[in-house]
């Protein structure tokens, strides 16, 4: 099966990423065609500086390879090593209503934030379904977050099939991870906007800060605590066996326990699960051509699968064709 998904590089990654959508990723490597990439892209339409878009995408790519993605098996690279995607893009944007992108949530949002809307935002789940599309994926491993933008792709597929009468493009579905939607410490989705996550690669001592600063009720001490509404135990969760996490369930609600203790043992998983890809990590950034090597052969292959799939939508839709032939490189 043709997996495939796509993280921003517009910051450092954190826990909603980790459990929404990198650890399903590297799960799914064992058993599939997995294609990732780092969606340069789309961190265009916040990140504008050459220099931030570079360390953010070396640091997606460390991120994901010390974590354990194993690039003999899976096709990792940089989304804007095929430019292809951008000429699909266009297509597809000619089979769109501009109805379709006004109902984009992610979209909506920012402008309700008072964003000024570019026209890379707004087209930005045409380009998303560009990435699917164009490798034929059948599943995209995302976060909740992202699934209205999978439906958009599924759209676009049956927009460019039934207009141009063919089968070319392949309809993807989504597939959510363990935790769809991850708390950030103010309690609100964890995001790297909302600058209220708790970093995978960060310090020790920051990473222990920003769980010790996660909000809580005041409930007191000796007081019953109900786990269900509490930023803690929603993260606690993620990481504690399950035996663990019922212990903990009860004594949340036994009362006489403190949340501050909650989140000690929080950062006590924390570092059991990241300490050591924290290690692996620096020993990769060591070596700077490893990852540059690792992200230019991916780079290749999915332009390979890219400029299959484009000579087939150039022709389903009356525009050149024999492009392989005339191999511009
Ligand atoms: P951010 O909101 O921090 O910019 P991205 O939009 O780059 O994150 O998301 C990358 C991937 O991580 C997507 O698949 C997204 O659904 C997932 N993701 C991000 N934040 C969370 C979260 N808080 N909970 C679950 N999944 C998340
Ligand atoms: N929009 C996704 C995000 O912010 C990143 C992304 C770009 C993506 N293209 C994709 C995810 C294709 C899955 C498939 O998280």
């Amino acid at each position: 099966m043709r997996i495939l998904s796509g993280i921003q590089p517009s910051g450092r990654l954190h826990l909603g990423n980790y459990f929404g959508a990198l650890k399903q990723h590297i799960e799914l490597q064992e058993q599939h065609d997995c294609f990732y990439f780092i969606a340069n892209y789309h961190a265009l339409t916040t990140v504008q500086d050459a220099e931030l878009l570079r360390e953010y995408t070396r640091g997606v790519a460390l991120d994901y390879l010390a974590l354990g993605l194993d690039p003999n098996r899976v096709t990792f690279f940089r989304q804007s090593d095929v430019p292809e995607v951008c000429e699909l893009t266009w297509i597809l944007n000619c089979v769109t209503g501009t109805g379709l992108l006004e109902r984009a949530h992610a979209y909506k949002d920012k402008v309700s934030k008072g964003l000024a809307a570019s026209m890379g935002l707004f087209c930005y789940p045409v380009l998303m379904a560009s990435d699917i599309l164009i490798y034929k994926s059948q599943l995209v491993p995302v976060g909740k977050d992202q699934v209205q933008h999978v439906e958009m792709a599924q759209d676009m597929a049956g927009y460019f099939n039934t207009t141009f009468k063919c089968d070319v493009l392949v309809r993807p579905e989504a597939k959510l991870g363990e935790a769809p939607v991850v708390p950030g410490v103010d309690g609100q989705k964890m995001s790297k906007s909302y600058n209220n996550t708790v970093e995978l690669f960060a310090r020790p001592e920051q990473a222990r800060k920003a769980i010790m600063s996660i909000k809580t009720d005041s409930t007191p001490v000796e007081d019953p605590k109900d786990p269900t509404k509490d930023n803690v135990f929603a993260l606690l969760k993620l990481f504690a066996s399950e035996r663990e996490t019922a212990e903990w369930d009860a004594r949340y609600r036994k009362g006489g326990m403190g949340y501050g203790e909650a989140k000690k043992r929080l950062f006590e998983l924390f570092e059991e699960r990241f300490a050591g890809p924290r290690q692996r990590r620096a020993e990769l950034a060591a070596d700077p051509s490893y990852v540059d090597d690792v992200l230019h052969e991916g780079g290749k292959k999915a332009r390979a699968v890219a400029q299959q799939t484009m000579e087939e939508v150039l022709s389903a839709c009356g525009l050149a064709t024999s492009r392989l032939e005339m191999a511009v490189k």
